[in-house]
């Protein structure tokens, strides 16, 4: 049988509608208007391409938005005060440092740097620390791993007593999500494993997972025989393998292909997200969620 595959693109869109209605409500009942500042260093095309989709995305939820690009000569000390200067800057409730940032620059400096209360992106220690504790104490998760639950939990795949195997054990995804997991309450209270390039035998591992998250940057590192039927198989990978003409704009587009080998494991698994329109448009969503949550408890 063939497994449901599981479309961020739909979901994202659902999320949006509903935050459409909470920004306008936000600015009918309080008067706040959600406002979200990206911070782009150089012009690394990657980059300029997600912090144009976060812009655009703003704009069409009714945001107050700002797009600062700075060249990649811009000092550690200037990036610093420019941060302090949002920080400061009540009309703004997220900000966001796209990543990564040139070699002179102290990454972990800069995202320290951001006001924990205006961190939208989870990545501040002091977010981290709050998943890491749970419960109210979480405020901002870092978006693609919020993604990733919002598309289980809204497939309607059982979470409570399920094993969950994450693949990859990176700051901004593996360790994370396997937190978030692991919390107690809905959506979560899971039982959680975390292999990496360390582990002796991954696929041991993968064959127990009732949800598998692979995030870990290797095209079609998952085989399907690692897949235990019926699982729920959580792609996060985003490999450019080649490239090829798009049929809809005649220009060259990336060839893109996820950590597990989708064709074969859709025979297999219960649920499977594709790769492009799975994981991927749900990260800029959910940081509009963050921003939409920071303007809502700036109320006074
Ligand atoms: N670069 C790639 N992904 C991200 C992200 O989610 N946030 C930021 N700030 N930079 C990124």
């Amino acid at each position: 049988m063939s497994a449901k595959i599981i479309s961020g693109t739909e979901v994202a869109e659902q999320i949006r509608a509903e935050l459409k209605v909470e920004v306008a409500e936000l600015k009918e009942k309080h008067g706040i208007v959600p406002g979200l500042v990206t911070i782009l260093v150089g012009s690394n095309p990657a980059s300029i391409s997600y912090v144009t989709g976060k812009i655009k995305t703003a704009h069409e939820l009714g945001f107050y938005s700002i797009q600062d690009d700075q060249s990649v000569d811009i000092t550690q000390d200037d990036l610093l005060k420019l941060i302090d200067k949002y920080n400061h800057d009540p009309k703004i409730h997220g900000i966001l440092v796209q990543l990564p940032l040139p070699k002179h620059i102290d990454e972990k400096k800069v995202l320290n740097a951001i006001d924990p209360d205006k961190d939208v992106d989870g990545f501040h220690p002091v977010n981290v620390g709050r998943l890491m504790i749970g419960g109210s104490e979480a405020k901002f998760l870092p978006c693609t791993p919020a993604g990733i639950q919002e598309l289980i939990v809204r497939s309607g795949v059982k979470t409570s007593g399920a094993e969950v195997v994450v693949v990859g054990r990176s700051n901004i995804v593996g360790k994370p999500i396997a937190n978030i997991m692991l919390q107690k309450g809905q959506g979560a209270d899971s039982t959680v494993t975390i292999v990496h390039t360390r582990t002796k035998d991954m696929a041991a591992h993968c064959k127990r997972a009732d949800i598998l998250i692979v995030a870990a940057g290797v095209p079609d590192l998952v085989k399907p025989e690692w897949i235990k039927p019926g699982a729920c198989v959580i792609d996060v990978g985003v490999n450019r393998v080649g490239e090829k003409i798009s049929e809809k704009t005649g220009k060259k587009i990336a060839i893109l292909k996820g950590d597990v080998d989708f064709e074969a494991a859709k025979e297999i698994a219960g649920y499977i997200t594709p790769v492009p329109g799975g994981v991927g448009p749900m990260t800029i969503t959910m940081l509009m969620k963050n921003t939409v949550k920071s303007a809502k408890l700036s109320i006074k």
